[in-house]
């Protein structure tokens, strides 16, 4: 009940932010570019470390669960932040949850080699999957939908990225680009779809942004962003790309059973104080973003 209203108000919103955008041209460090984002993909979250500082972009995709890059999840990530639509060193967000454990995909690959024309030598199964210890994910924000596509049904897609990046010191925010889909460049890069940047003349984000978030094919969850957006390009440096891992192919893979490292995590960092430490990491702040940009 709580979610349809939740989701009523959202729509509401929703129509209100769009006239507001297109009487103007969207900048993207501009709070209602970056609250549009927020309240269209709610189920975007941003992975933090230890010391709560960004770290990756994730998706839910249930209760538990996040969907994120290999990489992101070899940074152990140790929080998870829902319903921010920006985050600053002090966290202003709606939820904190806190991480029990990871699984990364188990044939991970990936070989980066600078000097290389190509940067990324190799990479297989850059998927991974992040569980939070209290099921409450979805109590605020619904999952993302997931599209069950292969790379080759993919092909002359348009494509959509949006995670979060740095828009200024010591706050990062959710940011956007679209890319049309075209051929990788390397046999060595598995279940992968790469996408070259849409110039559309402003630019749409400030600097790169949202490694291990979805990328978008319409409404559906069709990928992962290998990269951070922005950061490839190849030798002629305005065409700027990204190589997506495509989950279609990884779906049987999140249901597989999985052995949970249940009380390991616990008494290794929690023991005790256990009960009373979960119930505080998920606690609840102001939105007050706003005024951290205005
Ligand atoms: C995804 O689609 C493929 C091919 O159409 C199918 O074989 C597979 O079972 C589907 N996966 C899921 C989880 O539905
Ligand atoms: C955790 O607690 C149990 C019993 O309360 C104790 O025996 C054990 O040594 C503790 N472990 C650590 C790592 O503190």
């Amino acid at each position: 009940m709580m979610k349809l209203i939740l989701q009523t108000i959202r729509i509401s919103f929703f129509s209100l932010a769009i006239i507001n955008l297109t009487a103007q041209e969207a900048n993207p460090a501009d709070w209602r570019t970056i609250e549009m984002l927020a309240e269209e993909h709610p189920y975007i979250v941003a992975l933090l470390d230890r010391e709560k500082v960004y770290s990756c972009t994730g998706t839910i995709i249930n209760q538990r669960t996040v969907l994120t890059s290999g990489s992101c999840v070899k940074r152990d990530p140790n929080f998870v932040a829902v319903g921010a639509a920006a985050i600053e060193n002090i966290l202003k967000t709606n939820m904190l949850l806190k991480i029990a454990f990871k699984r990364l995909h188990k044939d991970y690959a990936l070989e980066v080699n600078i000097d290389s024309d190509q940067i990324i030598t190799q990479m297989y199964n850059n998927i991974g999957l992040i569980y939070t210890v209290k099921p409450h994910l979805e109590l605020f924000v619904y999952s993302a939908v997931i599209g069950n596509y292969s790379a080759s049904e993919l092909m002359k897609s348009r494509l959509l990225a949006v995670g979060y990046g740095k828009i200024k010191e010591h706050l990062v925010a959710l940011q956007k680009q679209i890319y049309h889909q075209i051929p990788c460049k390397n046999p060595k890069w598995h279940y992968c779809v790469c996408g070259s940047e849409y110039t559309t003349g402003s630019k749409t984000y400030l600097q790169n942004f949202g490694e291990g978030g979805p990328i978008l094919l319409d409404s559906l969850v069709v990928g992962i962003a290998t990269f951070p957006c922005g950061s490839l390009a190849h030798r002629n440096l305005n065409d700027v790309y990204n190589i997506f891992t495509v989950i279609g192919p990884y779906l049987h893979w999140f249901d597989e059973p999985y052995s949970e490292p249940s009380l390991k995590f616990v008494s290794q960092e929690i023991n005790t104080s256990f009960q009373r430490r979960v119930g505080v990491e998920c606690f609840f702040l102001c939105l007050i973003v706003s005024k951290a940009i205005c």
